[in-house]
């Protein structure tokens, strides 16, 4: 009875679902998607501001099952910038590896050229860890921060890492290791080399981003202390030199007559008086920003949503006439992958999705606005076997022929011992655990991985870029990853597009022209 109960009521729900993707929902479907690309335009316009998110480690992989996660298994959900209409696929490999990190992806994306692996904002002249080569300016790269600054505008970047880490590091620094966050990480054979964050506060552009929002405490100020909601990170820079950076930070603001509010929690943030302050350092954790989950009761002394850093930010650069260049860097994406917790990475893809979407909120990209979505690199992540339609993206895939052991649909092709999950029976045959006996659809839950390996590491595919508002066609076929900053420079008339580069090239122009003409008289 009961049976026949749950039958009659699910009868109707599976018919219905069957007929619903019939040929004539596809006609129509496919119908409305083409009239959408019938009606695109291009958007010539020049773009006074530019919003660049970069998704830590989100290659395509992790895109498609942060869609069907945040859609509870409906494949057809879309993400925010799913809905972006122009979009590229980007080359991450960096000067000296087919597979890069952070640090020189950043370089390319910001400053339009691939340097050597682990080092930031110079060029491949720099190899890795050579001090004395990255002090000659020769091979240092100017980032957009500089050129947006040079044309007027206002600057700024946002990341749930700490705002001297790799991806943020290249906006402001020159440094041949981007381990150096700090004094304490410097080889004693790095004579006269300046550590990122003294970069970051004392030099230019650094000094001049009017917007810094983060995690790095430990990086800024010796000896900061942790506890259990904000704990020191002891694998990263901590300073010891006696150096406080914030503290430097606000007296150089007032020194040059600015106001400034130093932000440590997520009640300040709310509280910024956005009319009235011109600089703002937000620094609300020791180390990285909490995963985006453990603080959905964001106490006021806790730290804040992605989101809400990126309105507070959009709120103050846009009070620059002359526009404003904002980065976001939803950071904890690369971070939960290497730890090998698919549920944590999704949660922060769509925890960045949501600040997009309060981005698309606050600007206008029809007029003014260009917002770029992209990553710096792909990662280990796999979504494979055959699972079922509307399944749970954390759920089980099937069960293999071969162990006749379930399997996830996500797994990792690399990771560390977590994730690393056989045993050996007693007749010394290797098994491979079964997920079903863990909770494989928790946050803290490690999937699979057959290769052992320190962490999970990144990976070498191509990543997506999406892009709306003005220029954003240019984003349209497969790109070296350095385009990037060449679309933003280009599409907002700054660095090497400045309307002080085309007056040149212009006068040039008109002084042959010219020339021609005289000629032509006295002939
Ligand atoms: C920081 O701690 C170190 C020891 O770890 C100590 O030598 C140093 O004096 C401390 N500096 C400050 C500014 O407290
Ligand atoms: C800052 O303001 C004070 C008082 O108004 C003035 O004396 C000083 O020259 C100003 N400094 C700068 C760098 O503008
Ligand atoms: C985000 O900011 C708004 C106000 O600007 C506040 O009401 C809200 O509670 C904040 N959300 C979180 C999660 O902190
Ligand atoms: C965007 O603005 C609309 C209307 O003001 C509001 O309903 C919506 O919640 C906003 N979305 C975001 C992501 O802020
Ligand atoms: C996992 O590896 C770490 C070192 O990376 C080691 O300390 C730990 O004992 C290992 N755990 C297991 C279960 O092998
Ligand atoms: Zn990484």
């Amino acid at each position: 009875m009961c049976k026949f109960l749950i039958a009659c009521l699910l009868l109707p729900v599976a018919v219905s679902s069957a007929l619903k993707e019939d040929k004539a929902y596809w006609a129509t479907q496919t119908q409305i998607e083409l009239d959408e690309a019938l009606k695109l335009t291009r958007n010539e316009n020049r773009a006074k501001n530019v919003i660049l998110f970069v998704g830590d480690g989100m290659g395509p992989n992790t895109i498609t099952a942060a869609r069907i996660f945040k859609g509870n298994g409906n494949e057809q959900t879309k993400l925010t910038f799913d809905e972006f209409p122009h979009i590229g696929l980007l080359k991450t490999y960096c000067a000296d590896k087919q597979v890069p990190d952070s640090a020189s992806t950043a370089t390319a994306l910001f400053c339009g050229v691939k340097g050597n692996y682990h080092t930031a904002g110079v060029d491949a002249n720099v190899p890795e860890g050579d001090c004395q080569a990255s002090q000659n300016p020769e091979y240092w790269v100017p980032s957009i921060i500089q050129w947006a600054q040079d044309a007027g505008k206002d600057t700024g970047f946002v990341t749930t890492t700490r705002v001297t880490h790799a991806t943020p590091s290249a906006l402001y620094a020159h440094s041949p290791d981007r381990n150096w966050e700090c004094e304490a990480k410097l080889p004693s054979s790095a004579q006269g080399c300046k550590d990122i964050a003294r970069q970051l506060i004392e030099n230019e552009p650094g000094k001049n981003i009017k917007v810094i929002m983060g995690g790095g405490r430990q990086c800024l100020v010796s000896n900061a202390t942790g506890d259990a909601s904000d704990p020191l990170d002891i694998w990263a820079c901590q300073s010891k030199d006696g150096r406080n950076l914030i503290k430097a930070w606000q007296q150089d603001k007032q020194s040059r007559n600015f106001s400034s509010a130093y932000l440590k929690t997520n009640e300040d943030l709310w509280n910024v008086d956005v009319a009235k302050t011109d600089f703002v350092l937000g620094i609300f954790a020791n180390g990285h920003l909490g995963y985006e989950n453990e603080h959905i009761d964001r106490r006021p002394t806790g730290m804040p949503t992605l989101k809400n850093m990126t309105s507070v930010a959009i709120q103050l650069l846009k009070k620059n006439p002359k526009g404003f260049l904002l980065v976001v860097e939803g950071g904890l994406i690369d971070f939960a992958h290497h730890r090998g917790v698919a549920k944590h990475a999704l949660y922060e893809t769509v925890a960045m999705d949501d600040a997009i979407a309060a981005a698309l909120n606050l600007t206008t990209q029809d007029s003014d606005t260009l917002i770029i979505v992209t990553s710096d690199h792909s990662h280990g992540l796999s979504m494979t076997g055959y699972p079922k339609r509307g399944a749970d993206i954390l759920g089980l895939a099937g069960t293999s022929k071969m162990d006749h052991t379930p399997y996830t649909t996500l797994s990792y092709t690399t990771g560390d011992n977590d994730s690393f999950k056989f045993s050996v029976t007693e007749e010394g045959t290797i098994v491979r655990d079964d997920p079903t006996k863990e909770a494989f659809s928790s946050f803290d839950y490690h999937q699979h991985t057959g290769i052992l390996t320190d962490e999970v590491l990144h990976g070498g595919s191509d990543v997506a870029v999406y892009a709306k508002g003005p220029m954003a066609h240019l984003f349209h076929s497969v790109h070296e990853q350095t385009y990037v900053a060449h679309v933003i420079a280009y599409a907002a008339k700054i660095g090497p597009y400045s309307s002080a580069s085309s007056f040149y090239s212009f006068s040039a122009t008109a002084i042959v022209l010219f020339s021609f003409f005289v000629f032509y008289i006295l002939c």
